[in-house]
């Protein structure tokens, strides 16, 4: 998810800049708190990077140029002169001159001190510089004024926050669960049969459906990648834990079988480590259970439900219209593995979204990019047939 550098400057409503942090990060998004000396006489640095789950020790100047978004709250009448003059002297000044990306500003402050043509004109200068504005808004002040100059509400900045993320709510309140990476049939306690999916796909899947608004399961098997923040990860490391775990939620409204799942394990796995000797060594394979039929064949509740295939040209996207109807799954996500810069262990994937009601090919795009085509496509379908 996003990483967000969050500016606290030195005002009596710092205390809310506590809960807006705790929403990002419940949002699943990496916050970055940038505490000001001034900030600090209300509350200590070490509540935010607590609250942000953060060491107190990280260097902070590393993440300056590296984030998704800049919000600054509370921001009061001083950094905000500071930032329409291009200040530096402080975390929060130098983030706002090194960012490159969105700017979201909440003032706090009194509001005799809002309403100044000092303040006024440097809120301008901002504006005009592409910086946006949430509050401040009317109400009686700490201090017992009445005016505008109160903190917006957490809720609201971080509501803004998402927008200016791409944030939806298109899927909240929905259940999905994705599975990723590929799973690894164990042929003693260290070796095992497996492939070379490295999760990329899911992951980005997963991520996606978050972004959403969508409570996100991921089921994974060896992953290469890191999960991503904010979704449930259940370990499923080979093909029989898969299906468990796929069937403890068989009540998700979505399943994205993503995952590369062994369709053969070794029939007896050794325990410990099988010493070496000069004789060949015969494995048997015996099939594994397939987890998307058996969803398919089992589901009750107007589940939607999403398979990939990867195989090879046109005989292979045939296969996989096969599979559409053979695995009872609503879209198919068809992968040409013949070819080397797309797919497995690769950055980028071209594949062909195939349900019933016909094809559609999505051009060759970084991996996020194919899992927003294919959570569009999930969402069609969930619209077309009335979930
Ligand atoms: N799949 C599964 N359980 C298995 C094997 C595959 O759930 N044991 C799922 C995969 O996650 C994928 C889809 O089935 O979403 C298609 O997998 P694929 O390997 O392309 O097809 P198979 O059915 O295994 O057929 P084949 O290997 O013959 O192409």
């Amino acid at each position: 998810m996003a990483r967000v550098l969050v500016g606290i400057s030195g005002g009596i409503a710092a205390y809310k800049a506590c809960d807006l942090v705790r929403l990002f990060v419940k949002g699943g998004h990496e916050v970055v708190p940038l505490v000001t000396p001034a900030a600090e006489r209300f509350v200590r640095a070490e509540t935010f990077f607590a609250l942000a789950r953060r060491s107190p020790y990280d260097d902070l100047y590393v993440h300056l140029t590296r984030a998704d978004l800049l919000v600054v709250a509370p921001l009061t009448a001083n950094t905000l002169a500071k930032l329409a003059h291009g200040l530096a002297d402080n975390l929060v000044t130098e983030a706002a001159l090194a960012h490159r990306g969105p700017v979201l500003l909440a003032p706090a402050m009194n509001p005799r001190m809002w309403a100044s043509p000092a303040t006024q004109s440097n809120v301008e200068v901002l504006r005009a510089r592409g910086a946006l504005f949430v509050g401040p808004g009317e109400g009686e002040t700490a201090e017992g004024e009445w005016g505008v100059g109160r903190l917006a509400e957490p809720e609201e900045i971080f509501r803004r926050s998402r927008e200016l993320l791409g944030e939806t709510d298109s899927l909240a309140g929905r259940r999905v669960l994705v599975s990723a990476g590929g799973t690894r049939e164990p042929l003693d306690a260290v070796r095992f049969v497996g492939n070379r999916s490295s999760g990329r796909m899911g992951v980005a899947l997963a991520e996606e459906a978050r972004r959403r608004g969508a409570e996100v399961t991921l089921l994974a098997a060896n992953l290469a990648v890191p999960p991503p923040r904010g979704v449930e990860v259940v370990e499923t490391p080979t093909a029989a834990a898969m299906l468990d775990e796929a069937l403890a939620r068989r009540d998700s409204d979505v399943v994205v079988m993503a995952a590369a799942v062994a369709d053969y394990r070794p029939a007896e796995s050794a325990e410990g480590k099988r010493p070496k000797d000069d004789q060949p060594w015969q494995v048997t394979l015996e099939p594994t259970a397939d987890v998307l039929r058996t969803l398919g064949e089992g589901r009750t509740n107007g589940q939607l439900l999403i398979g990939f295939a990867a195989d090879r040209g046109d005989r292979g996207l045939a296969r996989a219209r096969e599979k559409l109807e053979q695995k009872r799954v609503d879209l198919m996500v068809y992968n040409d593995i013949s070819r080397s810069d797309i797919g497995f262990d690769a950055g980028d994937n071209e594949v062909v979204l195939i349900s019933a009601a016909g094809e559609r090919r999505v051009a060759k795009a970084p991996k996020d990019e194919i899992a927003a085509a294919v959570v569009d496509a999930a969402e069609e379908l969930l619209r077309e047939q009335g979930r």
